[in-house]
């Protein structure tokens, strides 16, 4: 797969892994969580996407149950070789109960899911392929075992998992190369710097940072989820994004807001610009995926990776993760954080 046209610098995940643009693109928004989607206008954002150089695209089997693998399909199809696709394995949506999903790692069902995955994107190989969530009752050795399985006959070219622990990673590593871990990293979640972080560094696993901008959070955007979005909105039961913790965060936005004023930059562009940065400073690749459906939000996100933060505008940035008030699940068990 070629992705040589390109106005953004590339960087490759993980060692052989392709070459992708240093910010790609999550998919998620146009299908599911975040109200309702303009179809037109997301797909004109996935071609803009393209012509600026964005060469990742982010989806899940999870994401309305396929009906975002579904909605990009036509787009990878048109662009085959010059878009490195990405989809997911590992979560579960019960038919009875919208609000619960089950984690699984079962081979039996991973076998299944990279055959739905493959049929409704409509390739015959997936690029990147991660593991969703871990299930703990399935020994990570067993379960990269499996996606090396496929990468055997074909069905998968890279490996990536997402939500992992640093032992977790190490221990699939050796198993078969991973090429990116795609965990939640931003200036509200930074918990996967302590283990995670280090392991990806030592290992030369590139990191592919979701929710960047705090899912919409850290733009400004909204503060109270509860009062401001609509009812299908994931947002509303995200405990730092309702009630007095809401209140609280958005109130740690000042820094943010004080630097994006005096660079005549946005909020976002600053969140986006201290991802990549800080990512640096821990030596590893990084290529973060905001989401977004709009051509005008793409532009100004792809702008951030030519902004360069200070030293005086890092510092100004660091303490916020530390104040933050409210879990970044209602329920934990869907973050690695817990399991170090
Ligand atoms: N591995 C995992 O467990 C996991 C979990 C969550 C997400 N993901 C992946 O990561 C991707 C990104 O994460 P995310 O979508 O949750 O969160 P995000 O990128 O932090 O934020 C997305 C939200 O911000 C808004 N937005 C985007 N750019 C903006 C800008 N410049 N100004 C103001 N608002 C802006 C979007 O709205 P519009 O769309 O209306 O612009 C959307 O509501 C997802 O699409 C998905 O592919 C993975």
């Amino acid at each position: 797969m070629s992705t040589d046209r390109t106005t953004l610098p590339t960087t490759v995940l993980g060692t052989g892994g392709p070459a992708v643009g240093i910010q790609g693109l999550g998919c998620m928004g146009m299908s599911v969580a975040y109200g309702p989607t303009d179809e037109a206008e997301a797909r004109a954002t996935l071609e803009h996407a393209l012509e600026q150089g964005v060469t990742l695209y982010d989806t899940a089997e999870l994401y309305g149950e396929g009906e975002n693998e579904k909605f990009i399909a036509p787009f990878v199809r048109a662009h085959r070789d010059e878009v490195v696709v990405a989809t997911k394995f590992g979560i579960i949506l019960d038919n009875d109960d919208p609000l619960k999903r089950t984690i699984s790692n079962e081979p039996g069902y991973i076998r299944r899911a990279i055959e739905g995955s493959l049929r409704r994107l409509g390739v015959e190989r997936i690029d990147l392929y991660y593991m969703h969530r871990r299930d703990v009752n399935v020994p990570i050795e067993e379960t990269v075992g499996v996606m090396a399985e496929l990468v055997a006959e074909g069905k998968v070219a890279h490996l990536g998992l997402s939500e992992v622990t640093g032992p977790e990673l190490r221990a699939a590593h050796a198993v078969h190369p991973i090429a990116a871990v795609q965990s939640e990293w931003s200036l509200f979640s930074r918990d996967i710097e302590a283990g995670v972080v280090p392991a990806a560094r030592d290992l030369g696993v590139a990191l592919v940072p979701y929710s960047p901008l705090g899912r919409g959070f850290l733009t400004g955007s909204f503060t109270d989820a509860e009062k401001e979005l609509t009812k299908e909105d994931y947002r509303r039961v995200q405990p730092r994004f309702t009630g007095e913790n809401a209140a609280a965060n958005a109130a740690l936005l000042e820094p943010v807001r004080r630097i994006a004023e005096a660079r005549g930059a946005t909020l976002a562009q600053v969140a986006l610009a201290w991802v990549q940065q800080r990512a640096a400073v821990h030596g590893l690749a990084v290529v973060p995926i905001p989401g977004t459906r709009k051509r005008s939000r793409l532009d100004e996100n792809v702008g951030a990776t030519r902004i360069e933060l200070t030293e005086e505008e890092l510092a100004a940035l660091e303490p916020i993760a530390g104040k933050v008030a409210g879990d970044r699940y209602a329920d934990m068990s869907f973050a690695s954080a817990g399991r170090e």
